[in-house]
């Protein structure tokens, strides 16, 4: 399958026409931003290493019974996916206090939940992708209350199978934000990656940070962690 038109050029990926109108290729770049696109950087391989820690995730999240836009790896920096209709909604699970609910709510950073916690955020770069509730989206018409419903039910399943997916990996997964749409069918799927770009990740035993936040923070191995959780899915599923 080749790429045709570039349809959408997001901050870490591109995305392509196909000559099937139901799928697109994906690209991802090397870039990293943060803050709403205030902070950029970038390391070579970036790209390489998220396709395919996505591409593992989303295999392992499909073994779980989870529908996914995944298709098929194209290559090291490229992959076949279903065209997805995205609902612009940022899903974000947490089990763990970190990022921006310490800071709206003035809490310490490690606290673990009950039970796991769930928001949407207004995909809207323009307007800084603003926290929104569930009644808002409804009268946004960004989805209906039985979508908000499906969306927050398959949230937290994927929750489930990605705190097992890390667990075998020594990782403790804080959060993760997703994305989802309408496939051709009109069913919810996930799409969009799961990477550390997108989870915050802590070593098990050190509760070091494996994740985005080296960059965010400016921790100083931004690259080296993201290598580091590769290397141990490529270690823990080597024939996925
Ligand atoms: P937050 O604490 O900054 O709200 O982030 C929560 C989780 O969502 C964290 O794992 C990072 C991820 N995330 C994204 O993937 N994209 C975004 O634009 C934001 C704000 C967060
Ligand atoms: N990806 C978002 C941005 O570029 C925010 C983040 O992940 O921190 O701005």
């Amino acid at each position: 399958m080749e790429k045709l038109d570039l349809l959408y050029v997001g901050k870490a990926k591109k995305v392509f026409k196909t000559e099937d109108e139901n799928l697109c290729i994906f690209e991802y770049k090397d870039d990293a931003t943060a803050f709403n696109g205030e902070k950029k950087g970038s390391f070579d391989g970036k790209g390489i290493i998220n396709n395919q820690i996505a591409n593992i995730i989303f295999k392992l999240l499909e073994q779980d019974g989870i529908k996914t836009h995944f298709i098929k790896e194209l290559s090291k920096r490229e992959t076949l996916v279903k065209k997805v209709d995205i609902i612009p909604l940022e899903v974000i699970v947490r089990n763990i206090s970190a990022g921006s609910f310490c800071k709206r709510y003035g809490i310490k950073e490690g606290i673990i939940f009950d039970t796991p916690t769930l928001e949407f955020s207004y995909k809207e770069d323009s307007l800084g992708d603003p926290l929104i509730n569930d009644y808002h989206a409804v009268a946004l018409k960004i989805a209906t209350r039985e979508q908000i419903e499906e969306i927050t039910e398959l949230a937290f399943k994927i929750n489930e199978s990605l705190i097992k997916i890390f667990d075998n990996i020594g990782i403790r997964l804080v959060d993760f934000k997703i994305e989802v749409g309408f496939d051709k069918d009109k069913n919810i799927i996930l799409s969009d990656e799961i990477s550390p770009d997108t989870c915050r990740l802590w070593d098990k035993e050190t509760n070091k940070k494996l994740d985005k936040d080296q960059f965010r923070l400016e921790l100083g191995e931004f690259a080296s962690v993201y290598n580091e959780v590769y290397g141990r899915f490529l270690e823990k599923y080597p024939n996925i």
